[in-house]
């Protein structure tokens, strides 16, 4: 229930949040950390439920926000790796299930999960994680006609929609997972772009990669907009996170 202290905590919360957004020091502060970050390999270290996460934990704390508001019943992600995102979503909608009152096995709520390459002992932890159950793991390209089609046929099952895509991040790729699955966003709903991040970064950040300043998650977002306002970049969300690899990446469906 909201009651008034809530809200004039809320209201207070939000002064904060544009007083950190609009200091410069702050902001050089959280990038040149971001910077740093990257040469310690940051984003490998964290475990959720058991498995590898490949993720900042600022950004799972928004992802979570946005299922609590918005409630999917299909969560679609591209890149799976160790499988930890795909728990972590899971387990969101587990417990949302929970929070409905509907035990989870019976629930129609699934992950859709999806990378060009599943290593077997990945898959095997996968399968035996207790939440694999509202898993189904799409070995292929998320790109790859087949998969496009296979998955579009599956989300026919299904009213709310989210995407995740954390896969390869170069401009063409990203734009084509744009082009393949953001109209499968429900509306209200969103879609989150992984490591737009990328943008910010000194150019050669990523020596071993495909991808780097100009050929990037956000520069694929920015030119795929141009022709969808139907999404829009919620920039409450970048400016709350301060760090994150998704940058300007929480894009929410409006139309
Ligand atoms: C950053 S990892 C994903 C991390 C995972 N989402 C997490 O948070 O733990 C990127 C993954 O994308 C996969 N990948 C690369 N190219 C791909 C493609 N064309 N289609 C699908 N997956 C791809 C890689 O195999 C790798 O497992």
């Amino acid at each position: 229930m909201i009651n008034n202290e809530y809200k004039a905590f809320k209201e207070e919360c939000k002064d904060y949040i544009e007083k950190q957004y609009s200091n410069d020091e702050f902001k050089d502060l959280s990038n040149s950390w971001y910077q740093n970050s990257l040469d310690f390999r940051y984003s490998y270290n964290f475990e959720y439920l058991g498995r590898p996460i490949i993720q900042y934990p600022q950004d799972l704390i928004a992802i979570q926000e946005i299922i609590h508001k918005t409630k999917p019943e299909l969560i679609i992600e591209t890149g799976i790796a160790h499988g930890g995102s795909l728990i972590f979503s899971a387990s969101m909608l587990a417990l949302l299930d929970i929070m409905e009152g509907i035990d989870p096995k019976n629930s129609n709520r699934k992950v859709i999960g999806i990378d060009i390459e599943i290593k077997p002992h990945n898959r095997k932890a996968i399968e035996d994680h207790p939440l694999s159950y509202k898993l189904d793991l799409i070995e292929g390209s998320s790109t790859d006609a087949e998969v496009v089609s296979k998955v579009r046929e599956e989300a026919k099952a299904f009213k709310r929609i989210m995407l995740l895509l954390d896969s390869n991040h170069t401009h063409e790729h990203v734009f084509n997972e744009l082009k393949s699955y953001a109209d499968l966003v429900s509306l209200n709903s969103y879609c989150v772009i992984s490591d737009t991040s990328i943008e910010k970064t000194k150019k050669g950040s990523y020596p071993n990669r495909p991808w780097d300043v100009g050929n990037s998650p956000l520069s694929a977002l920015k030119e795929w907009l141009k022709n969808h306002s139907e999404f829009e970049i919620d920039t409450e969300i970048d400016k709350k996170l301060m760090i994150s690899v998704s940058p300007n990446g929480y894009i929410k469906r409006i139309k």
